[in-house]
């Protein structure tokens, strides 16, 4: 008798926004005239930039031909790619990454959700809370938690965010062996300092800690104070990795390409304390169970680092922000208090109500698609997560509807 994995029946039933997509459906299913603006799961609208799609068709075009035919291409990524990605994403900034440190892969949510795998299953887990779900569910499916307690699982710590931090808890109290941030915060727009993010890196070398980094929204960040990547922080490159994505960053969420990057001086140890190489843990799992993502898309993403691939992207992340900007102005209008919004697409909204009851109640009065804040964990009650990714249009259209909603 073929038995399942026993940390699956764990799980909550559906994951975040399959629940959300669900409503949504038997919505519209009851209510088949009514247009629905979705502003709930942060999708892009946009079409890819022009230079995007230019060299997407040219390796599309490469792919018919005898002599520029690709087959499998290296598992870490065409050269081409990781070359520039670190010179405009690392060099320009001063940080020393190399191609070699660069993986490329198909989606910034599979690889959080997989570089779990290459450590113990003793391995301390510190999860934030509120969280994006895939660094929860994925360590309870590899059974690293206890059962779950309301939102919650045992086994797990908790950093808790709130308005009284900023939504950036620190390492106090902390006691864990894998970390996850995420800055600019899904899902609450929050950023981290390098003062803030120093705090990190130094428990994490104090304690052989290792933070996973997710830098998936580091496209939207404003402040030129802001860092971009763990990696600006001293010491990072002994104690982290990072994960960035093209899918907000340049409309690549259907096209799919993102990277990670582990530095070459990244070390882990086994049980007898020998030390090994993470760089290489990573290349033995990535070359096992992946082939690396299409020719013509990552011919794609590498028009992003050319220059007129960069003033559309630019112009891209820019439209975007104007939506952000508007979102948080009517929201701070409303009365509400927010987070997010200025480094971030997304506007976390305290509206001090329950937060499944506000994302149906916006649903039926406004037909506009939020996400719960308690979706994302327990310290999420109470808050609405809203995403900037529409039209400029439909942007405003949304908000008037909301907050004539939220008044009534
Ligand atoms: C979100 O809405 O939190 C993200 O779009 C989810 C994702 O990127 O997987």
């Amino acid at each position: 008798m073929i038995q399942i994995n026993e940390n699956y029946k764990k799980l909550q039933a559906s994951y975040l926004f399959v629940e959300i997509a669900k409503r949504v459906a038997e919505f519209q299913k009851k209510n088949p005239d009514k247009s629905i603006i979705k502003m709930g799961i942060g999708d892009v609208t946009k079409p890819l930039p022009e230079a995007c799609l230019k060299a997407f068709h040219d390796g599309v075009d490469e792919m018919a031909g005898e002599a520029s035919f690709k087959g499998y291409g290296p598992e870490k990524g065409y050269e081409f790619l990781r070359q520039a990605i670190a010179e405009n994403d690392f060099h320009s900034r001063g940080v020393s990454i190399t191609a070699n440190d660069i993986f490329v892969s198909d989606g910034a949510k599979c690889d959080t959700g997989n570089f779990q795998e290459l450590f113990s299953n003793s391995s301390r887990v510190a999860i934030p809370d509120p969280v994006y779900p895939v660094y929860v569910d994925t360590n309870v499916m590899a059974g690293r938690s206890g059962v779950a307690k309301g939102s919650r699982y045992e086994g797990f710590q908790y950093m808790e965010g709130s308005e009284a931090n900023g939504f950036v808890p620190g390492p106090e109290g902390v006691e864990a062996d894998l970390i996850y941030l995420c800055y600019p915060n899904n899902p609450t727009g929050a950023v981290a300092t390098k003062e803030q993010l120093q705090k990190w890196v130094d428990y994490a070398l104090k304690n052989k800690a290792l933070i996973l980094f997710d830098a998936a929204y580091e496209a939207f960040i404003t402040d030129p104070e802001i860092p971009h990547s763990i990696f600006e922080i001293p010491g990072a490159e002994k104690v982290a990795v990072e994960f960035r994505s093209y899918s907000k960053t340049a409309g690549f969420t259907g096209t799919r390409c993102a990277y990670t990057v582990i530095p070459a001086s990244c070390v882990v140890w086994d049980a007898e304390g020998n030390e090994y190489s993470l760089q290489n843990l990573w290349n033995r799992r990535h070359s096992t169970k992946f082939n690396g993502v299409s020719y013509p898309v990552q011919k794609a993403a590498a028009a992003i680092y050319t220059e007129e691939g960069k003033a559309q992207v630019k112009e891209l992340i820019d439209y975007y922000m104007n939506n952000a900007s508007i979102i948080l102005k009517k929201m701070k209008e409303a009365g509400f208090s927010c987070t997010g919004g200025v480094n971030s697409p997304y506007i976390w909204v305290n509206t001090g109500r329950d937060s499944w009851e506000t994302f149906d109640m916006i649903l039926n009065k406004a037909a506009v698609v939020l996400t719960p804040g308690s979706g994302f964990g327990q310290c999420g009650e109470g808050y609405i997560r809203i995403s900037a990714f529409n039209s400029l249009e439909n942007v405003e259209k949304a908000m008037d509807r909301i907050t004539k909603a939220l008044k009534s």
